[in-house]
Formats: structure tokens, C-alpha cells, sequence
């Protein structure tokens, strides 16, 4: 029999939740830190250990499923043709170093490319959002119903500071200029969460100018589920094989930010 999309949400649950407890061990002894592109670009052991377990039980358990992870346990995904699990074991890995709180684990399950499974769960806090397609959007498995949108004025934004005084950047005095109409701004160091926070209303908005298919495919789906609106700066469609900006709102205040201060700024 064919294994159904709430079936498989509950597998991957079930793996988050052992990954999780797995993680929580491993923050009591030592672990190595290495550096990936740069100095502040930091990886661990624990991430690329996560990254296997999930790749070791889905490739066993699905062997027609694809994988596509952060950490580059699988080989490269080039086509999102069938099932393809897009996982970031660690979403947050600053925080889990210097922090060892503010991390997810974000997994999203798409079928030809379509977000079906999305869920993302904060560690540290036990906190499980998740979506399924036409199901709805969850928080600890209460059904959530969307969230009124707010005008730019009223809105909090999420987005990391480092963005706002990069030289350089073409985008940048649009963000300045989202910065200061806003109500305020928020940055909480894990891509996954803070899109799991719009889609639940605690944030009005995520915008961030550079990340990886691990980062959003999870909180995409979560999006979708929640009524929000999720692009690139553009406004066109997330690519799941390339990495690039993201703007994530409800989405009167998603055509706000992409029509008057984002869609000039790159071309994705
Ligand atoms: C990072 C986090 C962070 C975002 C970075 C990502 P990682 O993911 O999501 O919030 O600003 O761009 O790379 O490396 O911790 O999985
Ligand atoms: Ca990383
Ligand atoms: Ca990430
Ligand atoms: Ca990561």
C-alpha cells in the first residue's frame, strides 16, 4: 500500500524527535567545531552526525526516495524529480555553539518539486511546527488558523543585522529602508525558525538576501499551509536546487516589500 503524506510526517517526526534527543546528549561533553566557507561559518560534528542518521534511515526505509541535506552526506541532487527529502540537521549552528538553544531541525518533503511535508522543531524548546499539504499548518499539533496581516508600519520583520551594513550589497538601502519604516526587527539566528514564526504570526515578516534549499524547505511548507506568501526577492518561486533570497509574509505585506523596497535589488 502507498504510504501517505500524514504517514510520512509522522516517520519524520519521529526521527526529528530521536535526532533531537540525540543532540540534547550531545551538548553535555565536547565537540569539535570546525569552519566551513569562513571563520564564522562553523560546522560540527553533531551537525554531520544528524545529517547521517536522517540519511541512513530514510534511504533504508525509502529506498526510491531522494535526499538532499546541508552537510553533503548524499551525493549531489540535481532534479527534484520523485520524493526528495530536504533536510538542514542543525538549523542555527551559531546558536547551538555559543548558545546551545535557538536551533531546529527543519525537514521538508517535496514531490516533484510540490512542498507536501514541512516541519521544523526547535530543540532545545520542544516546540514542533508542522504543515502538510491541504492538511493545514500545526504548533505542537494544534491546528493554527492565519494570522491577520499587518501593514509595514505595524509589522515586526525578522532579519539578520549583519545585512543592514554589508557594503556592497545592491539590495542594501532597500533593507535599510524596510528597517526603518517598520515597527521593529528581529533576528534569532535560525532561518527555519524565524519562517516557522511568521507562519505563526509571532514575526510579520523574514527577508534575507542569501540562503540554501536546507534553509527554507521546511518553513515554505509551513508558509504555504499558513496562508503566507514565500519568494525570492523578485517574487519569483524558491528554487530547490539553488541558493538565493528569500521574502517570507502574509501576503499583502509580501507585495508590499517585493513592489516598493526588494524586487529591484537582485535579479533573484
Ligand atoms: C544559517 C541560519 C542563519 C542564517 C544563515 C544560515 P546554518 O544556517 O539559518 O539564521 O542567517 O544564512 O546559513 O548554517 O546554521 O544551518
Ligand atoms: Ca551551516
Ligand atoms: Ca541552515
Ligand atoms: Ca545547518
Amino acid at each position: 500500500m502507498e504510504t501517505t503524506w500524514v504517514e510520512l510526517e509522522r516517520q519524520a517526526r519521529a526521527w526529528i524527535v530521536e535526532a533531537g534527543d540525540a543532540i540534547k546528549q550531545a551538548l553535555h561533553r565536547p565537540f569539535h567545531i570546525d569552519a566551513k566557507s569562513g571563520p564564522n561559518d562553523l560546522v560540527t560534528d553533531v551537525d554531520k552526525s544528524t545529517e547521517s542518521f536522517f540519511y541512513d534511515n530514510i534511504v533504508a526505509t525509502y529506498p526510491t526516495h531522494h535526499f538532499l541535506g546541508e552537510e553533503g552526506i548524499a551525493d549531489r541532487l540535481d532534479t527534484l524529480d520523485g520524493i526528495v527529502w530536504i533536510i538542514d540537521p542543525i538549523d542555527g549552528t551559531m546558536n547551538f555553539v555559543h548558545q546551545k538553544r535557538n536551533f531546529a531541525i527543519s525537514v521538508g518533503i517535496y514531490e516533484n518539486g510540490k512542498g507536501k511535508v514541512g516541519l521544523v522543531y526547535d530543540v532545545m524548546s520542544g516546540e514542533l511546527f508542522h504543515a502538510i499539504e491541504g492538511v493545514g499548518f500545526f504548533i505542537n499539533d494544534r491546528k493554527q488558523s492565519p494570522a491577520k496581516g499587518n501593514e509595514l508600519a505595524q509589522s515586526v520583520i525578522g532579519i539578520n543585522g549583519n545585512w543592514l551594513v554589508k557594503d556592497n550589497l545592491p539590495i542594501q538601502p532597500d533593507l535599510v529602508d524596510i528597517a526603518k519604516t517598520c515597527r521593529g526587527t528581529r533576528s534569532y539566528g535560525s532561518a527555519a525558525l524565524e519562517m516557522a514564526y511568521v507562519a505563526s504570526g509571532l514575526l510579520d515578516a523574514y527577508i534575507s538576501p542569501k540562503l540554501s534549499p536546507w534553509d527554507y524547505a521546511g518553513g515554505a511548507v509551513l508558509l504555504q499551509e499558513a496562508g503566507c506568501k514565500t519568494t525570492r526577492f523578485n517574487g519569483e518561486a524558491l528554487s530547490l536546487l539553488e541558493r538565493g533570497s528569500i521574502v517570507a509574509a502574509k501576503p499583502s505585506l509580501h507585495e508590499t516589500l517585493v513592489s516598493t523596497y526588494l524586487h529591484k535589488g537582485e535579479s533573484t
